[in-house]
């Protein structure tokens, strides 16, 4: 019997998943850097945190409603950035566009789309952000940001954890290639390496820049009015830089230890990410999290918002748009569900406070 999606607890998602995806996708998808220490790291710190609920509180209303960088939203779990969706399936960016706006939930495209900017346009029926790596060339990263600002995007998130790729060994190859039949769709002209790394010891890549610093931040903030995440934070001195660079949001993230091998949690170095920001940023967070509970940890550890990478994969594997909707239901549900258990009835309730 085909289990009815909607009861699909997501570990089951991901299970049922990994049975249907192509294997050398699935292989991408789930991968991390090095020992993969960090990546399972990344789940077992947000797991390790324990609540400590309040009774006797009104909860009879639960809200999970928040207004982030000009957006009114219904809850707070937004849809990361990942690369290639039209290797996870047929209908790609477009079907997590569409799952996404269903479900309430801001999506965020990946410069490493498979799908062009004007076709997710069309496909989305919410707000949605680009992102974009620290690139070799300015000018086209200008360009692109101004092409999303007119086709309507709500925000642009660019990516600076990644002066150079990391090394998946599960992948079998490090950097990003793809199958057959599929290209870097976002414009025309996006300039993403088709061409593999001629050496093994190679580690630079043409699409990423390892000169990339502050001062050209500075310069791409200034080329948009809508507002700019920097993702890829995890030290508060780093935090502060974004704010004098004029970010309007940070996202606390290790890029799903794809990257560095052995670097810290996302829920480690969330609160001191938000300690030092002090509300004059949103703050991010993405990493680990795959449950109600996780995310309610984020929220009280300081985040404002968080977003899912591969668990929304999981969903755009196993159902296209109705399984990206259904992660983001079941973990608005799961949120909801903590809130009330702990005693608080809005985000704002979830305080550092109801942590052990
Ligand atoms: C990755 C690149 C696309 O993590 O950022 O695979």
């Amino acid at each position: 019997m085909k289990p009815e999606l909607e009861s699909l607890p997501l570990a089951e998602v991901e299970r049922l998943a990994e049975r249907v995806a192509d294997p050398a996708a699935w292989n991408y998808l789930v991968s991390g850097a090095g020992t993969e220490d960090a990546l399972r790291e990344n789940l077992a710190a947000f797991r390790r945190i324990r609540f400590a609920p309040r009774v006797c509180t009104d909860v009879s209303e639960v809200d999970t409603e928040l207004r982030l960088l000009g957006l009114d939203l219904p809850h707070p779990v937004l849809i990361g950035p990942t690369a290639c969706h039209r290797m996870f399936h047929p209908d790609g960016e477009e079907a997590t566009a569409r799952g996404a706006g269903e479900a309430g939930a801001v999506f965020c495209l990946s410069g490493y789309s498979t799908t062009g900017m004007a076709a997710v346009q069309r496909a989305a029926s919410g707000p949605w952000w680009l992102q974009y790596n620290a690139a070799p060339d300015d000018g086209f990263t200008r360009e692109l940001i101004a092409e999303a600002t007119e086709r309507g995007a709500a925000g642009i998130v660019l990516t600076v954890d990644t002066p150079v790729a990391g090394a998946r060994e599960r992948q079998g190859w490090d950097g990003v290639s793809l199958p057959d039949g599929l290209s870097f769709a976002l414009t025309e002209s996006a300039p993403y390496p088709v061409r593999p790394p001629s050496s093994p010891y190679e580690i630079h890549r043409p699409a990423l820049d390892a000169s990339f610093t502050w001062e050209r931040l500075a310069g791409l903030r200034s080329s948009t009015r809508i507002p700019l995440l920097v993702k890829g934070i995890l030290r508060a001195d780093d935090a502060l830089r974004c704010l004098d660079a004029g970010a309007d949001g940070i996202i606390v993230s290790n890029h799903g230890a794809r990257n560095l091998d052995s670097v810290l949690s996302t829920a480690e170095a969330l609160p001191r990410v938000a300690e030092a920001v002090r509300g004059r940023a949103a703050v991010l967070v993405d990493g680990g999290l795959r449950r109600g509970a996780d995310i309610a940890k984020a929220l009280a550890l300081g985040a404002d918002a968080v977003l899912l990478g591969r668990p929304a994969l999981h969903g755009l594997v196993l159902a296209g748009a109705q399984g990206v909707g259904h992660v983001v239901r079941r973990l608005r549900y799961e949120l909801a569900m903590t809130m009330a258990l702990c005693g608080a009835p809005n985000l704002a309730a979830l305080d550092a406070d109801l942590l052990v």
